[in-house]
């Protein structure tokens, strides 16, 4: 049985985290910026950590109308999607918003499948006149699945990047301070969660 996690310890076991990047293109900014905030969370967390890119996967879906006719190797996705323990949320700005592709991912996502799991929202846009789109896209279609939207999101813009890697220390301590601010309440999530799997368990174990 694993050992109780105090709220302000790291937990015992890694963390799964899983990182979504809803970008179409290959490199990617968005992609880049996932792999940094990744990087950040792996520094303070022990982390088991996965990387959905929609380019990989978007054309085994992007056709696709119900998750019962999805390809296994999608359904697998969604399967780490809904059992993370923390989940980094990512998208280019297209047309004010995140892409389509991105989207229809998550509307495949069981309604109740996020329920207070941690999510870290951010995004990447050419400038930053739709830096909002943190508060107004992500953290309402996050807020719908009742997950725990993350209070500090990440928007970066053309210009924190080169060769598509993150050179803008503004936005690397941006990253850090998001990172810092999460810690404490994915730990605490980490060890209710915990500790109500193992008072289920405990309660299985008595009525068998
Ligand atoms: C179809 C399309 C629509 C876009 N719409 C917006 C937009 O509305 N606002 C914005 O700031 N940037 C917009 N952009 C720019 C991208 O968001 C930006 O370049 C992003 O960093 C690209 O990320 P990527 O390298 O991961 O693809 C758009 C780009 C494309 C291709």
């Amino acid at each position: 049985m694993s050992q109780p996690i105090a709220p302000g310890s790291n937990p015992s076991r890694p963390l799964s985290v899983v990182a979504v990047s809803g970008s179409l293109h290959e490199p990617s900014k968005t992609t880049a910026l996932v792999a940094e905030i990744l990087a950040s969370f792996g520094r303070e967390l022990e982390i088991d950590a996965h990387l959905i890119e929609i380019t990989d996967i978007g054309p085994e879906f992007a056709g696709t109308l119900r998750r019962d006719r999805l390809p296994a190797s999608v359904e697998a996705e969604l399967q780490r999607i809904e059992s993370a323990d923390l989940l980094i949320v990512a998208s280019p700005v297209y047309r004010a918003s995140f892409t389509g592709l991105f989207k229809h991912l998550f509307d495949f996502v069981g309604q109740y499948a996020l329920v207070d799991t941690p999510v870290l929202l951010a995004a990447t846009g050419g400038s930053d006149r739709h830096a909002l789109i943190i508060e107004h896209q992500f953290r309402p279609l996050f807020g719908f699945f009742q997950a725990l939207t993350l209070p500090i999101g990440v928007y970066a813009n053309d210009s924190d990047f080169t060769d598509y890697r993150v050179t803008s220390l503004d936005l690397q301590e941006r990253i850090d301070l998001a990172v810092a601010r999460a810690i404490p309440l994915i730990r605490s999530n980490v060890a209710e969660a915990d500790s109500i799997a193992r008072y289920l368990q405990g309660q299985q174990v008595q009525s068998r």
